[in-house]
C-alpha cells in the first residue's frame, strides 16, 4: 500500500509520523513545492524507523509525478491560521493551493482515495472534489475525527476519567457552528447527561468548538498538528486496512439529512472503497436545524470561492 501526503508543514509532517508509527503503509511519500522541505521533513522520520521497528520506505519529493501508485492522497498544503484569523479568512489563498493539488492527483493518481485537510476544510475537500472530477465516493475531508477527540477530552477531562471510556461525536462544518452532539455522548455506554450538570456540558461544547482557536491563540505562528495528523492517518488506516471504521468525515450530501450539495461532517463507514457508506442517523428538530446552519454556512463558502 502506498501512502501520499502534500505539504510538508506541521499538520503533513505529523501525518508522515504517524503513518510509521501505526505502520498503514508500505511506503509513504512527503510532497512540498518548497525545495528541500519534504525531503528534510521526510528523512528526519524516516530515521525514526530503527526505533520503531517500520521497515518500509519513507521518502520526500518536489516530484508529484511519484504520486503514482498511490492508494490514499492526503491533501494538508496551505496556509495555517494565526492569532485573530478564522478558518474562513483562509478561503481564497488555499482554494489556489489545493486545486493545484487536486490537478495533480488527477493526472498522477486517478484511483486514489483523497483525504483533504487544509483549511477552510467543507469548502477545500469541495474544491479537491470538483477538480478531481473523481467519484464522491473518493474523497472525504477530516475534522470530525479531530472534533469528536477534542469533545472527548474534554468530557473526560471535566469528569476526571479515561477519554478512552469517552464516546462521542461532532457533526457539521469544521467551524464555529460544528455540532458537538450532547444526547449521543456517552462514558462507557453512560449518557453524559446523567453524569454532568447543563452548564458544564455547555462549557464542554463551548471548549470544543474552540479547541482549535485556542491552540492557534497560543501558538501565534500555527495551528494544531499533532491530534489533526493522527486524526487524519485514523480516516486513511481504515481505508488502506479496509477496517470499516464509522468515523465522521466530511463527505458530499446529496439529500442526505435533508441536505444537498454541500461537504459536512457526518458518520460515515470508512473502506477500501473511500466512503462506503453515509450514516442517516435520527436527529432531533434542534439538532438538524443546527446541522442546517452548518450546511448553510458551507454553501456561503462555496459560493464565496475563486473559479475552479
Ligand atoms: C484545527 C485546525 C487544524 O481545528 O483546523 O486545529
Amino acid at each position: 500500500m502506498k501512502l501520499s501526503i502534500i505539504g510538508a508543514g506541521a499538520v503533513g509532517t505529523s501525518c508522515a509520523h504517524w503513518a510509521l508509527v501505526k505502520r498503514v503503509a508500505q511506503e509513504i511519500a512527503l510532497f512540498d513545492i518548497v525545495p528541500g522541505l519534504a525531503k528534510g521533513k521526510a528523512l528526519d522520520v524516516a530515521q525514526s524507523a530503527p526505533l520503531f521497528n517500520f521497515s518500509g520506505k519513507i521518502y520526500g519529493t518536489e516530484d508529484f509525478s511519484l504520486l503514482e501508485g498511490s492508494d490514499v492522497v492526503i491533501i494538508t498544503a496551505g496556509k495555517p491560521r494565526t492569532p485573530g484569523m478564522s478558518r474562513e479568512d483562509l478561503l481564497k489563498i488555499n482554494a489556489e493551493i489545493v486545486k493545484s493539488c487536486a490537478e495533480k492527483i488527477r493526472l498522477y493518481a486517478p484511483n486514489s482515495i483523497v483525504i483533504v485537510v487544509s483549511n477552510p476544510l467543507d469548502a477545500m475537500v469541495y474544491v479537491a472534489y470538483k477538480v478531481t472530477g473523481f467519484p464522491k465516493e473518493q474523497i472525504m475531508g477530516m475534522a470530525g475525527v479531530l472534533d469528536s477527540a477534542r469533545y472527548r477530552y474534554f468530557i473526560a477531562e471535566t469528569l476526571g476519567v479515561s477519554p478512552r471510556d469517552v464516546q462521542a461525536l461532532v457533526m457539521g462544518v469544521h467551524g464555529d457552528l460544528m455540532l458537538p452532539l450532547i444526547r449521543l455522548a456517552n462514558v462507557a455506554g453512560i449518557p453524559i447527561t446523567e453524569l454532568l450538570s447543563r452548564d458544564k456540558i455547555e462549557e464542554i461544547v463551548i471548549k470544543t468548538k474552540y479547541g482549535g482557536g485556542e491552540i492557534v491563540n497560543l501558538l501565534k505562528t500555527g495551528s494544531a498538528f499533532t491530534t489533526p495528523g493522527l486524526a487524519t492517518i485514523e480516516m486513511a488506516e481504515s481505508i488502506l486496512k479496509d477496517e470499516k471504521r464509522v468515523l465522521t468525515c466530511s463527505v458530499l450530501l446529496e439529500g442526505e439529512y435533508g441536505i444537498n450539495g454541500v461537504f459536512l461532517g457526518v458518520p460515515v463507514i470508512v473502506g477500501r472503497r473511500g466512503v462506503e457508506r453515509i450514516l442517516e442517523i435520527h436527529l432531533e428538530p434542534e439538532e438538524l436545524s443546527a446541522l442546517h446552519q452548518s450546511a448553510k454556512a458551507c454553501q456561503e463558502l462555496i459560493n464565496a470561492l475563486p473559479e475552479l
